[in-house]
């Protein structure tokens, strides 16, 4: 493969002999002669960004993958890309991860590159990443920046950004007071690195590494330790192999790996955001990862990892008690083992070695005695969510998880935010909150808006959680009984979007069931009065509006799955 990868590139002038003399020139800059680029070129995806607070760190380690590629004989080359940061980027990363993806596949193959090392690490730049690698298809490796270490606030373990929620809603109930909560700001986001509780960021990395496309070990080491360098120098080195033996996503990349990669998510607790991400990366390569999949490897999947928001502990103990391998050797006999992996040989081989320690045994459980005996996310279906919803029940209110009440409706985040501290809302704590319009078209971008905020009055009287159900996602570092993702959403007119107050609505996660006790004839009626939402009429945003596929497909634009061309240039 060496140098083919380049040699088709150098055609943008109608003549090779050209461009090729016209780079040349200018690749001299850099101190390159000729020859050393007969060597394999490889790019290094860099989103380093000072406003993505989870990136700011990562130049050291684009620096010691650059080593590692040096070290096996490799060009290595940076290249910039979108970099998404969660919590500085408005109204939503989820509206440009697809935008993301684009940047990564195209730069990836308009550039005369023969391998790429993907660096990232906030919520949607791993999937975007995998995403737009997937589609260009060239040996590729994943890498993340690493979760931050432990934060810590009068003797207890502080993570971000579960615990960002957790204390706001207790300063919020009057629990915790002005100075406190600027002392806990402080203290929420102590080191470099992404959030550091089983979030969005630390369930890619985890789902990356069970795929096969980030080397062993390499989700859970904390940013700050001198082994993230060395996982960085490692994978440098590594994708010069790759590039030789020309070993490509769409060889990683599998329905079996998918599946794997599902069974780890299930078996960690991880962020329902990995249901969309890891349908959308699948489509890139023609394959359906339908709901109903997820479902029922929950239900095959132990729970084995004590991680917060579904356990107690965060990444930094998760490293210690050995990491995604660790999760994977548990799993092993519901693996499939012959899938190839970033290492250059099967899942099997890394795994052989692997031992779980039984000290940290209260961090990762055994395959036998697991914390419990179902996965982390359940996926429901019902009349109100004809093609799905989901809830991470480990997060959620025991008690609430089979629970029928009435439906309390916001028709937007903006109607939410300027009612629900009213203390005239007609609200109990066992009514229903129901958020519409917040789906991939209505807000536009999905944005984390799901676990809607309790009202202040029931804060008050100690109320911490209610059932909620919106079309929206929320945070994986968030909690409560939430139901996300309902498919399809308000805004195409969807079951959600006609509900009123009043009706009444039943839950049972156990059954799977979401059911809106409204007779068909009444919704149909409904739906003759229902007007549909006016869209963007310029930009990103009326691409994104007019071509994002629902949640239950992956929030993917249509134009962005494998068609059958690409179908066959992966088998
Ligand atoms: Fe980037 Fe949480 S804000 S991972």
């Amino acid at each position: 493969m060496t140098g083919k990868q380049k040699e088709k590139k150098l055609t943008s002038y109608g003549d090779a002999g050209f461009s090729k003399f016209i780079r040349q020139a200018f690749n001299r800059q850099l101190g390159f002669e000729k020859e050393d680029f007969e060597k394999p070129v490889i790019g290094i995806c860099n989103t380093k960004s000072e406003i993505n607070r989870c990136h700011s760190h990562i130049q050291p380690l684009i620096d010691a993958i650059k080593k590692g590629v040096l070290m096996a004989g490799g060009i290595p080359l940076e290249f910039p890309t979108i970099s998404l940061g969660e919590i500085n980027t408005s109204p939503t990363t989820m509206l440009y991860r697809n935008m993301a993806a684009m940047d990564t596949e195209e730069m990836i193959k308009a550039q005369p590159i023969d391998g790429v090392v993907l660096i990232g690490g906030c919520d949607k730049v791993t999937p975007s990443q995998l995403m737009g690698a997937a589609s260009a298809d060239i040996p590729s490796i994943m890498i993340t920046g690493g979760p931050m270490n432990n934060g810590e606030y009068e003797g207890k373990t502080l993570g971000a950004c579960s615990d960002c929620r957790f204390f706001w809603q207790e300063y919020r109930g009057g629990e915790v007071d002005e100075k406190s909560i600027e002392e806990i700001n402080a203290a929420l986001a102590p080191t470099a690195g992404h959030c550091m509780v089983m979030g969005s960021a630390s369930t890619m990395a985890v789902c990356s590494e069970a795929m096969g496309m980030m080397l062993p070990g390499g989700a859970a080491i904390p940013a700050t330790e001198n082994k993230r360098m060395k996982h960085a120098i490692d994978t440098g080195k590594k994708i010069v192999e790759l590039v030789e033996k020309d070993v490509r996503p769409s060889q990683i990349i599998t329905i079996n790996s998918l599946e794997n990669s599902i069974r780890a998510l299930m078996a960690v607790g991880g962020s329902t955001n990995a249901v969309i991400h890891l349908t959308a990366i699948a489509g890139r390569l023609g394959i359906e990862l339908p709901l109903d999949l997820f479902d029922q490897l929950s239900r095959t999947t132990p729970f084995i990892a004590n991680l917060r928001p579904a356990g107690q502990y965060q990444m930094e103990d998760f490293y210690r008690a050995g990491g995604t391998p660790a999760v994977l050797k548990e799993l092993e006999p519901l693996l499939h083992l012959d899938e190839m992996t970033v290492t250059g040989a099967p899942l099997r081989d890394s795994l052989h070695d692997v031992k779980v320690s039984d000290v940290y045994r209260n961090i990762i459980t055994s395959f036998n005695s697991p914390l419990h005996k179902e996965g982390g996310i359940a996926v429901l279906k019902g009349n109100l969510a004809p093609d799905g919803a989901v809830i991470k029940p480990k997060a959620a209110s025991s008690e609430l998880l089979k629970h029928t009440g009435r439906a309390v409706v916001f028709t937007s985040s903006h109607d939410l935010e300027n009612r629900i501290d009213d203390p005239e809302l007609d609200i109990s704590p066992e009514d229903i909150m129901i958020l519409q319009n917040t789906g991939p078209v209505g807000a536009p971008g999905m944005p984390e808006a799901g676990m809607l905020p309790i009202p202040n009055k029931l804060l008050k009287q100690g109320v911490r959680d209610m059932v909620r159900i919106s079309d929206a996602r929320m945070s994986g570092t968030a909690f409560g009984t939430v139901i996300l993702h309902v498919a399809p959403e308000s805004a195409v007119g969807g079951p959600i979007g006609l509900i009123k107050t009043g009706d009444i609505i039943e839950l049972d996660v156990e059954n799977r069931k979401l059911e809106l006790h409204v007779s068909a004839e009444e919704l149909e009626q409904r739906k003759t009065e229902w007007t549909a939402p006016v869209f963007e009429d310029r930009g990103y945003t009326r691409l994104y509006q007019n071509h994002v596929l629902q949640a239950d497909k992956g929030c993917d634009f249509d134009f962005l799955l494998a068609t059958n061309k690409d179908k066959v240039k992966t088998e």
